[in-house]
């Protein structure tokens, strides 16, 4: 029932699933049968047995990063950005406090077919140090030195298949800042992880056994393989875990009643923010976020599991604050911080979660939350309802329509859309440096 999620096992879920252990083998098996099938293991002459999933993300100059899948073709141009590392935070403690090297190469230069300048390194840093894991388990990896190779973006030549290009994580021996086997002027071209690895001490590939489980520390590599053909939607949201808890939330935080709405969900909202410089920030319900990690509009889903059936219809999103100008006197409330229709579902990715894009401008194009200085923080709700046919006719909100004291209650009985069919919520408080 659960299936591999990339980056997002809400920690929630992480302690009400004890079987999440097995969703997180899957994902391990996943990876290591994506590699094994691209014959990865006998091109870089490793010992492939991934323990721990690591995560490659790419972010993007517009839109949510592209996180990496083992095996899956990327477009070259959503890998310009030097990729975002992290680990699904299921490492011992030891492994915890340790320091980790992270290396990128090119298995297949100029060509798969005549590999003579292979390997190409992309990337080769160490000094990576785990980062505390947020609400969805994962821990971000960050290096305190300059990479001895920093990110060179995949570049295969014209009329060249599609490259293997591969990450691969390691433990970091002590005295690895030391080895003089790579510096940042060593040729990119003939590189060998597998014998840099041998000689820096990263783990013995030559071993055998259940002593290269510890030895070679190679915790968990992921695949990826460039060109031009599709571009894959790639989102890691994480799965609300019922219908149950979010209504519970929406009761125990008021909601209900403060909205004026009958709030009884038989989809599960999915809420993403993107991020600017690390993977997307997934909504919990209830969750408090930093102001700063709304900045960038949201992208929405649903669940699909409950709702095939709806795969025809189309969707309105709104997203209000309940609680302007303050939760003690919200004279200005409901801000309308969001009011999109024509929402279709796309189809559901791997990880059953379907997107919803939108065909039109929405009425309200997104506004980042912004509570004022002092204030505690607002509830801002996420509705999904399904489209009446009226509502590309409506006439009570228009883009120049003011967003304050607004009403979704009387939005939803004017425009026809009934009872919301799903929705989420989070908290956010001004910025601490907010002043005035
Ligand atoms: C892997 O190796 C097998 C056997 O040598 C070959 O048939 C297959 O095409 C290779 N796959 C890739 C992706 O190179
Ligand atoms: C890379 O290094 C490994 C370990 O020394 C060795 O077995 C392998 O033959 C080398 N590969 C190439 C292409 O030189
Ligand atoms: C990226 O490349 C693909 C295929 O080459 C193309 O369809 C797409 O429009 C490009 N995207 C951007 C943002 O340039
Ligand atoms: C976001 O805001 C929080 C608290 O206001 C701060 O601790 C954090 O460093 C900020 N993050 C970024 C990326 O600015
Ligand atoms: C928006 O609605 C107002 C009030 O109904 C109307 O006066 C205005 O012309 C509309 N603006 C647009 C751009 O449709
Ligand atoms: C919002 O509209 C609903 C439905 O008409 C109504 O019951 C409620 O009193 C309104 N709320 C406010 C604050 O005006």
């Amino acid at each position: 029932m659960f299936l591999p999620i990339s980056l997002s096992l809400a920690t929630a879920l992480l302690l009400l699933f004890p079987s999440v252990v097995v969703s997180q083998d899957t994902s391990l098996r996943t990876v290591k049968a994506a590699f094994d099938k691209a014959n990865i293991t006998e091109a870089a002459d490793i010992t492939f047995d991934p323990r721990d999933l690591l995560e490659v993300a790419f972010p993007q100059a517009s839109g949510p990063d592209v996180l990496v899948h083992a095996g899956v073709q990327l477009p070259r141009n959503q890998t310009a950005i030097p990729p975002v590392f992290g680990i699904q935070h299921t490492l011992s403690s030891r492994e915890t406090s340790s320091l980790f090297v992270v290396a990128m190469v090119d298995l297949d230069a100029p060509t798969p077919q005549a590999p003579t300048e292979a390997q190409i390194r992309h990337f080769l840093g160490g000094n990576f140090a785990l980062g505390h894991p947020d609400a969805r388990g994962l821990a971000l990896l960050s290096n305190s030195t300059p990479a001895l190779s920093e990110f060179m973006q995949p570049t295969p030549p014209a009329g060249s298949d599609p490259h293997r290009y591969i990450f691969l994580l390691f433990q970091q021996p002590s005295n690895f800042n030391s080895q003089t086997e790579v510096t940042a002027t060593t040729s990119v071209e003939n590189f060998n992880i597998s014998q840099f690895a041998l000689d820096v001490g990263l783990g013995n590939p030559l071993g055998v056994g259940t002593m290269l489980l510890y030895v070679i520390s190679l915790l968990q590599a992921a695949l990826v393989s460039i060109l031009t053909l599709r571009s894959q939607k790639l989102l890691t949201f994480a799965r609300e875990s019922s219908l149950r808890t979010v209504k519970v939330a929406f009761d125990n935080a008021n909601i209900p009643e403060d909205a004026d709405l009958i709030f009884d969900p038989t989809a599960l909202l999915e809420v993403s923010f993107p991020q600017a410089a690390s993977l997307p920030v997934d909504l919990i319900v209830g969750e408090r976020l930093f102001r700063n990690q709304t900045a960038i509009p949201p992208i929405f889903g649903i669940q699909n599991s409950a709702f095939s059936s709806a795969v025809k219809e189309t969707f309105v999103v709104a997203m209000v604050d309940l609680d302007a100008p303050t939760p003690q006197a919200p004279t200005n409330a409901q801000i309308r911080h969001f009011l999109g229709g024509n929402f279709a579902l796309e189809r559901p990715d791997a990880h059953g979660v379907a997107l919803l894009t939108n065909s039109t401008p929405a009425l309200s194009e997104f506004k980042q939350p912004t509570p004022p200085a002092g204030s505690d923080p607002h509830r801002y709700v996420f509705l999904l309802f399904e489209q009446s046919p009226g509502f590309n006719e409506q006439a009570d909100v228009n883009t120049t329509t003011p967003i304050s004291n607004f009403n979704i209650s009387q939005f939803a009985l004017d425009v026809g859309l009934g009872n919301p069919l799903g929705g989420t919520f989070m908290l956010v408080g001004p910025d601490p440096t907010t002043s005035s």
